[in-house]
């Protein structure tokens, strides 16, 4: 039976080690769940029954109690050293043992132990413990109630709203399950520019039939507020979040919610940022917004994460600051349920950004960081991206807030300020395609996030390897093949499209392919020029003291590294820099041919990666390898579109020779 990638990483497919396979089922012989076990410790129960029966061709009965040595034991027992979600799985007894404080812990190591069979790792002995460094790991979908999907790649909404409650689609509970594996814990179900359709009655029915769905699994669901939806949906004048008729509409509007949905995780918040509204309408601030909702969640168990991806037009601004201008005076003022969002970097999921300049600067408020899992920017479901790099590569950056070492995965899991909730996000890339994610390495880009949420530690090449040990193959050869293709693949992306620091070049109307040459655009900062600057003199946007010193955001740690040419890091040099085309880098080219090198290397770097997804093709599902074959086509030919595109506009520009050894444009 061919592949269809439905089933993701949760494959379950037989061990191909007969030996290894033997082992595993003398330590397997039952699993033992408490009677009156919970929906969550039974799902936890049937996920491993499930697991276990397929990796080792054989069933394995579930009971109340162990019936001697040699099974599986649920237990839920307090353990203050593993937090409400932390589990262990160990050896006691002659069984292995499955603990957590709470039933959801559990469920967490039953996926652990099977994560741990699934890679081909040895049960005797087994000693796994985890918790999450993360509180809130959630995705977002950006799903609108008409079943588009907003930046979505990978079909429709997932959620089928005109069917809901009644009908059930077992999709959702897949989805459930497939997130309690890597530890997500709450998906906000709908497009933060909200229709404020979700908050009718009529809707939060089918909320709750959701929600009931992925409750077992450990998992809240939340909703993007429309802001003026006491003025649509409650017939005010007004939507002022200081105006007690708006306060009344949204405390009977929660307590709605909770009626229908008791654990209802809370809200994430777009306002007054492109042409939603919001409380800037009033006069008020963001924290007058945000409190309000917080104010109006009362005593139920919910947050408000209130977004900062705010930017005003203005063809003298630098739209890198904007957010910052706004947010960063707010610090302190904000309620202790919100949140405040924020973008890995300071434009909008660019292939490569240097991080917000946000965190770090909020000491006061917990900080989510906001990842992009659909690839907006990224070669939509066509072009093969790994993203564990380009998450890590946000988490481990040192904002310096509190000294070296002050990195923002230490600002996000609240530990540098000591808060009280921390949070992350992903954007996701899931679509009602039967794979998922359209490009079948997209599952990877969902599956590194929940891994990087729970344990932001773990490399993206562990990950990596696990996802593709999981899902593609267990062949001993195969897998790094495989491996280093998702690793190499971001900075390769980068070089053919973006390379040196360059960004927001892409075509303006589908953020697809190249548009360097955009001079006129709705606004200024949406075209392409404003972004690369480029002129006689060079490329890249001055951001130092010189120019719109958005530099002096940061800690002058990180002002003094990306502050001059000669020690900015190429990855990030047109970022800061309006570089000389002749200038002499690092590398002893000039910039020109240095970026015109790059612009080939990267597209030649594509063949290198159809190279490498060719030789893995006996280790792989036929149809799989067939599809992602196909892909690698639009990519190498896209690849070229970018490079020639980008070097033949960048050179009426800089009218110089592309540097020896480089074949002309094809
Ligand atoms: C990007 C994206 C929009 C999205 C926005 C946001 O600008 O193109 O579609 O709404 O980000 O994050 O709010």
């Amino acid at each position: 039976l061919a592949d269809d990638g439905y089933r993701l990483w949760l494959k379950y497919d037989q061990l191909p080690d007969a030996g290894q396979r033997k082992v595993a089922l003398r330590n397997t012989r039952f699993i033992a769940v408490p009677t009156n076990a919970s929906a969550t410790l039974q799902a936890a129960a049937r996920e491993l029954q499930t697991g276990l029966q397929g990796l080792l061709g054989q069933a394995v009965p579930v009971g109340g109690e162990a019936r001697g040595k040699g099974g599986i034991v649920l237990a839920v027992a307090p353990d203050p050293a593993l937090g409400r979600e932390g589990y262990r799985v160990a050896v006691q007894d002659g069984n292995i043992r499955i603990s957590a404080a709470t039933d959801v812990g559990v469920l967490y190591g039953s996926f652990a132990l099977l994560r741990h069979v699934q890679t081909g790792q040895p049960l005797a002995g087994v000693s796994l413990s985890s918790q999450p460094k993360i509180q809130y790991r959630l995705l977002n979908h950006w799903d609108n109630p008409n079943g588009t999907v907003e930046r979505g790649y990978a079909g429709s909404s997932i959620w089928k709203w005109q069917e809901l409650p009644e009908v059930l689609d077992p999709r959702y509970q897949d989805y459930a399950r497939a997130n309690a594996s890597i530890g997500i814990n709450g998906a906000v179900l709908n497009n933060v520019n909200a229709s404020p359709r979700l908050l009718t009655a009529e809707y939060l029915r089918k909320v709750a039939a959701l929600a009931n769905v992925m409750r077992p699994y450990g998992i809240r669901v939340y909703l993007s507020v429309f802001w003026a939806a006491p003025k649509v949906l409650g017939g005010l004048p007004t939507a002022d979040p200081l105006d007690p008729q708006v306060q009344r509409w949204w405390t009977a509007k929660i307590n709605e919610i909770y009626q229908a949905v008791p654990d209802f995780g809370g809200f994430v918040v777009k306002a007054n940022s492109e042409g939603e509204p919001g409380p800037q309408d009033y006069g008020r601030t963001h924290a007058d917004g945000a409190n309000m909702l917080a104010e109006a969640l009362g005593q139920h168990d919910g947050i408000v994460m209130w977004r900062a991806f705010v930017y005003k037009a203005g063809p003298n601004g630098d739209r890198f600051k904007q957010a910052y201008e706004e947010f960063q005076p707010l610090d302190g003022q904000f309620d202790p349920k919100v949140l405040v969002q924020v973008k890995n970097g300071p434009i909008d999921f660019q292939s490569r950004e240097p991080f917000h300049p946000l965190f770090g600067k909020m000491p006061r408020t917990p900080l989510v960081l906001e990842v992009q899992l659909t690839q907006e920017y990224l070669g939509f479901a066509t072009h093969l991206v790994y993203l564990g790099p380009l998450i890590k590569e946000c988490l481990e950056a040192d904002t310096y807030a509190k000294g070296p070492g002050s990195t923002v995965a230490k600002v996000v899991d609240g530990s540098l300020e000591q808060h009280r909730i921390s949070g992350i996000a992903g954007v996701a890339n899931i679509g009602s395609d039967r794979n998922w994610t359209g490009h079948p390495v997209g599952q990877a880009n969902w599956y590194a996030f929940g891994r990087l949420a729970w344990d932001y530690t773990l490399t993206a090449k562990a990950i990596a390897q696990e996802w593709t040990q999981m899902t593609l193959t267990r062949d001993p050869a195969a897998v790094p093949t495989i491996v280093q293709l998702l690793d190499q693949s971001r900075s390769i992306y980068v070089r053919y499209t973006t390379p040196l620091g360059l960004h927001h070049i892409m075509g303006q109307t589908l953020h697809y392919g190249p548009e360097p040459w955009l001079a006129k655009s709705a606004r200024p900062d949406w075209t392409a020029v404003y972004y690369h600057r480029a002129d006689a003199e060079g490329l890249g946007f001055d951001r130092t003291a010189q120019g719109s010193n958005a530099l002096s955001l940061y800690y002058p740690p990180v002002q003094q590294q990306w502050g001059t040419m000669a020690t900015c890091p190429l990855n990030y040099l047109l970022w800061f820099h309006h570089v000389p085309w002749d200038y002499k880098l690092s590398t002893g080219r000039t910039l020109w041919n240095e970026l015109t090198t790059r612009y080939y290397t990267g597209a030649d770097s594509v063949q290198w990666m159809q190279k490498q997804w060719a030789q893995v093709q006996p280790a792989v599902d036929p149809a799989l390898h067939a599809d992602v074959t196909a892909r690698l086509r639009v990519q190498q030919r896209e690849a070229l579109w970018w490079r020639d595109a980008c070097v033949l506009y960048f050179q009426t520009v800089a009218r110089r020779p592309l540097p020896p050894g480089l074949p002309p444009p094809t």
